[in-house]
C-alpha cells in the first residue's frame, strides 16, 4: 500500500511530537478549530479520508461510517471507545483501534485527587477562600473524613482499577473489589485485595471508585438502589464514563445525605452537567481530565500513530478492538 497517499483526519489537534511523526507517514488533515466538530462538519470531513482519528466527544455511528466510503481504519484517540458504533464498523469491514495502558496511571491520579479533594473538602475550602468566606482557622471548620486506614472499594479491575491499588496501599487502606471476572486467589493475595459481591462492596466501602468500561450492561450500574446500599459516610468516585452513574439519582443521594459526597471527572451528558450538582458543596468535579497530562497525551498519540502505521505497512494492529474484522 502506498503510504504517502493515505489521507488521515484528526478531529482534534494533537501535541507536536505526535504530529511530527504522522506528517512523515501520510497526508495529514486536522480540524482547524479548537472544538469538537459539529455533526455536519464531521459528516463532511470524512467524505474522502482513509483513516479517521476521533476522540470521546465524536459520535462515530453508522451514518458517519456510511458517509466515509474510503475509510480503512478508525484509530480512536482514547482507551474508551463507546463513542464508536463498533458493530457497524465491523459490518463494514473497518478495523477500530484504541489507546490502552498508557493512561492508567494518569487516570488513577485524577481519581485519587478527587477522592482526596472531596474527603478532605479541599475544593470546598478553595471556594470558601475565593468567595472571601474564610474568617480564620476554626476547630470545627470544614472537618473531613479520614482517608488513611479507610476501606476502598474498586468496581472494575482493569488496568486503571489496578493502578488504584498502590495508591490505596500508600494510605494504608483496606482494598476490596468487585469485577465481572474474579482474579485468581493467588493474584488477589499478591495484590493484597479481597473479592466481595457488588452489594457487599457498596455497603462496606468508605470510598467506592468506578473503573468499568461503559457498555450496555454498565449503563446506570450505580443508580438509586446501589446508592441506597452505600454508607451515609461513604463517597463515590467516577473517572470512567458518566452514564455508568444515574446522575439524577446521584444528585438526590447527595442532597438527602444518602451518601456523603462524590468526586466526578465524567458526566452523563458531557459537557452538560446536571444543574443541581453545581450548588452541592459535597462534590468535587473535574472536566474529564483523567488522561490530561502532556506525557500521557503524547503516549496516547503515539499509539494512534502506531496503529496507523500498521495499516500503512500492512502489519498487525497493536490495539485492535474488533479483531473479527481482520
Ligand atoms: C479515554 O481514553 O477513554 C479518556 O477518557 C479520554 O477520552
Amino acid at each position: 500500500m502506498s503510504t504517502s497517499l493515505l489521507k488521515v483526519y484528526l478531529t482534534r489537534v494533537m501535541l507536536p511530537p505526535v504530529l511530527d511523526r504522522l506528517k512523515g507517514l501520510c497526508d495529514l488533515n486536522i480540524n482547524p478549530n479548537d472544538r469538537t466538530l459539529t455533526r455536519e462538519e464531521l459528516l463532511d470531513a470524512v467524505k474522502d479520508i482513509d483513516v479517521l482519528v476521533p476522540n470521546g466527544p465524536d459520535r462515530i455511528d453508522a451514518e458517519v461510517l456510511e458517509a466515509a466510503p474510503k475509510l480503512k481504519l478508525i484509530a480512536n484517540f482514547g482507551v474508551g471507545y463507546n463513542n464508536i458504533d463498533v458493530d457497524a464498523a465491523t459490518r463494514l469491514g473497518i478495523p477500530v483501534t484504541n489507546t490502552p495502558g498508557v493512561l492508567s496511571e494518569a487516570t488513577a491520579d485524577i481519581a485519587w485527587g478527587l477522592l482526596m479533594s472531596v474527603a478532605r473538602r479541599i475544593s470546598e475550602g478553595d471556594r470558601m477562600i475565593r468567595g472571601d468566606g474564610w474568617k480564620g482557622w476554626g476547630p470545627l471548620q470544614l472537618l473531613g473524613s479520614d482517608v488513611t486506614g479507610a476501606t476502598l472499594g474498586l468496581i472494575g479491575l482493569g488496568s486503571i482499577g489496578k493502578a488504584m491499588i498502590p495508591r490505596a496501599k500508600g494510605f494504608a487502606m483496606k482494598i476490596i473489589y468487585w469485577n465481572r471476572t474474579r482474579l485468581d486467589p493467588a493474584d488477589e493475595k499478591e495484590l493484597g485485595i479481597e473479592y466481595v459481591s457488588k452489594d457487599a462492596l457498596l455497603s462496606s466501602a468508605d470510598f467506592v471508585s468506578l473503573h468499568v468500561a461503559l457498555v450496555p450492561e454498565t449503563r446506570h450500574l450505580i443508580s438509586e438502589p446501589e446508592l441506597r446500599l452505600m454508607k451515609p459516610s461513604a463517597f463515590l468516585i467516577n473517572t470512567t464514563r458518566g452514564p455508568v452513574v444515574d446522575e439524577k439519582a446521584l444528585v438526590a443521594a447527595l442532597e438527602s445525605g444518602t451518601i456523603a459526597g462524590a468526586g466526578l471527572d465524567v458526566f452523563e451528558n458531557e459537557p452538560a452537567v446536571e444543574p443541581d450538582l453545581m450548588h452541592l458543596e459535597n462534590v468535587a468535579m473535574a472536566p474529564h481530565l483523567g488522561s490530561a497530562t502532556v506525557g500521557t497525551r503524547i503516549k496516547m498519540g503515539m499509539l494512534v500513530v502506531d496503529n496507523c502505521e500498521a495499516l500503512f505497512t500492512e502489519k498487525p494492529y497493536p490495539d485492535i478492538v474488533n479483531a473479527e474484522v481482520l
